[in-house]
């Protein structure tokens, strides 16, 4: 279902010389149908809306106060996926769109949510439009996870909210990428230099995410208040 008009899409014709599809998603392409059922289902996309919708009622009340604006509830969700996370989201009382860039995802998302396909890196959104942004398990796909915070910045409001899951290999125990694009000081230091301040801080319960029969891990959010400037 196309977002309704006047919504914040815009076309895109930014950095058009980069392939618009990234690796990161042909995985997940073909994934797609079995992806809900490996990465913990409803409940795990429950705890996930519900960790972020707390984050960005309390970081866009403070916002919202701080700039004087109207709590309109836009929310973009970036590698919205499934759209699993989304429509619970959405079931929170935001109003959502998702944006994914493969196909088959953003096809299991349009039956859930209004969603987009397109590229977190350079999004078909204009600046400044909606009031919360969120990146839920995306930043540590990326080879440099600085444009899509870039992105997050630049299409928040004043007082919006940008919340992202950070460190989320180290949730799984040791291993794994030395420097990974989502570890918590590099996302802090990019987003400052942004203007979107820290704000916030949560946790959610990866459901049947333990490996080798682990307990399941705890996922770690951070959250961000659009200061503006940038
Ligand atoms: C691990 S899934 C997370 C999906 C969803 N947020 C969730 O919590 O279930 C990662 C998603 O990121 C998407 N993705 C990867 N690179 C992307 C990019 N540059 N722009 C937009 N989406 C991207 C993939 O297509 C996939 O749907």
């Amino acid at each position: 279902m196309a977002y309704p008009y006047p919504g914040p899409l815009q076309s895109n014709t930014r950095n058009a010389k980069e392939p618009l599809y990234p690796e990161t998603v042909l995985n997940y392409d073909r994934e797609a149908a079995s992806y809900d059922e490996s990465r913990g289902g409803l409940p795990r996309a429950r705890a996930a809306a519900q960790a972020v919708h707390d984050l960005v009622g309390t970081g866009m009340l403070a916002g919202q106060a701080a700039h004087g604006l109207p709590g309109e509830g836009t929310l973009l969700d970036i590698a919205c996926g499934t759209g699993l996370v989304s429509r619970e989201l959405a079931g929170l009382g935001l109003r959502v769109l998702g944006v994914d860039a493969s196909a088959g995802m953003a096809g299991v998302a349009a039956g859930r949510i209004d969603v987009v396909l397109g590229d977190g890196r350079r999004l078909p959104v204009r600046d400044r439009s909606v009031d919360a942004v969120t990146t839920i398990w995306l930043l540590h796909l990326l080879d440099d996870a600085r444009p899509v915070i870039a992105e997050a910045a630049r299409v928040l409001r004043p007082g919006g909210v940008f919340v992202t899951t950070v460190d989320k290999r180290a949730a799984h125990g040791p291993g794994g990428r030395q420097d990974p694009p989502d570890r918590a000081e590099l996302v802090v230091e990019v987003a400052a230099g942004h203007g979107l301040v820290l704000s916030g801080e949560a946790r959610f319960a990866g459901h049947g995410q333990g490996r080798d029969g682990a307990a399941d891990p705890v996922f770690r959010l951070l959250a961000f208040t659009a200061s503006g400037e940038r």
